[in-house]
């Protein structure tokens, strides 16, 4: 695989494949209940210029249960950024400070900037309303636990389509293992064209729609998100579709019993509280899986193998 992990498209299916064996390998040792200390002596920097709780979380969860050690930059606020440091000089410090870095930055394209800075492994951790590929790993991840395979499944991503990074990574990497796309969302939030485009000229089957209750009975996966109030140039155009979607335990009596609610999180109001006794909801493991696809995907990064697969 490529030495950074920027876009899904630094990965093949077949790499992805191995990533999520990896993972399902490694899930004792993000339980606790096993020491594996593959990444001894390695150093992970958290470069987190937005807010994150699960991501910037479980890096440091994954390098430290696989026995490494995590530098922070902590409070933007409160580092060199202020003072008008370039991204560029800043991760030329942090080339020379750690083995490998994650980074997510407000500014789309940032990642890749940052790689080219770099000789260090660079994982994007979500750049503006780019990409978000590290999440899409874990969510692959879900689906496969949930559902046993990847290929033919029905997925409805549903909410801010426009400015979402993990909907746009998920809908490329869905589509290249043959998923049916529902896209549902209001009018203004839609799947940028161009994001639509590619996929429709790489084969996938996209149905677009606003209604989220019509499509409940065909899913195999609902993948909630929620309206970023801050990606808005404008409040009064977020306070239009604020609150538009919001998944009730009612809503669900005519899904597949099979079906899995998801959510990369946080979540305001989309999903509501009664959804998360029911048999669908499956947005904390998802956020647990975090842990196992952020090892296996440092582990790869690093040239480190993961014992029990293929030789
Ligand atoms: N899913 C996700 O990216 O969550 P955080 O913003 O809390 O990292």
């Amino acid at each position: 695989m490529d030495d950074d992990l920027i876009t899904m498209d630094d990965l093949t299916n077949e790499e992805i494949i191995s990533l999520l064996d990896d993972a399902e390998r490694l899930l004792p040792v993000a339980h606790g209940s096993e020491y594996l200390p593959l990444l001894q002596g390695k150093l992970l920097a958290n470069m987190f210029f937005e807010p994150s709780t699960r991501t910037r979380m479980s890096f440091e969860a994954a390098m430290k249960r696989l026995g490494g050690d995590v530098i922070n930059l902590g409070d933007v606020n409160s580092s060199s950024a202020v003072k008008g440091e370039t991204l560029y000089d800043t991760m030329r410090m942090v080339d020379g400070y750690c083995d490998i870095a994650s980074l997510r930055h407000p500014r789309q394209g940032a990642a890749q900037y940052a790689a080219d800075a770099c000789a260090i492994p660079i994982m994007n951790a979500g750049d503006g309303a780019g990409h978000h590929p590290t999440q899409t790993l874990l969510d692959l991840f879900t689906i496969r636990q949930a559902h046993g395979r990847l290929e033919g499944l029905t997925v409805a991503l549903v909410g801010d389509l426009r400015y979402g990074r993990t909907v746009h990574s998920l809908s490329h990497a869905l589509a290249r293992f043959d998923c049916n796309l529902i896209f549902i969302s209001p009018s203004q939030l839609a799947m940028p064209v161009e994001i639509v485009s590619d996929l429709t000229n790489a084969g996938a089957s996209i149905f677009e729609t606003e209604d989220l209750y019509g499509a409940i009975p065909d899913a195999d996966v609902i993948y909630m998100t929620r309206i970023q109030k801050e990606r808005f140039p404008d409040e009064d155009e977020y306070t239009k579709v604020a609150g538009i979607y919001k998944l009730t335990a009612a809503d669900l009596t005519g899904a597949k019993g099979e079906m899995i609610v998801m959510h990369p999180l946080p979540r305001v109001n989309e999903i509501s509280p009664d959804v998360d006794g029911t048999r669908h909801a499956c947005y904390f493991e998802q956020a647990f899986n975090g842990v196992v696809a952020r090892m296996a995907l440092m582990c790869r990064l690093l040239d480190v193998t993961v014992p029990g697969g293929d030789a």
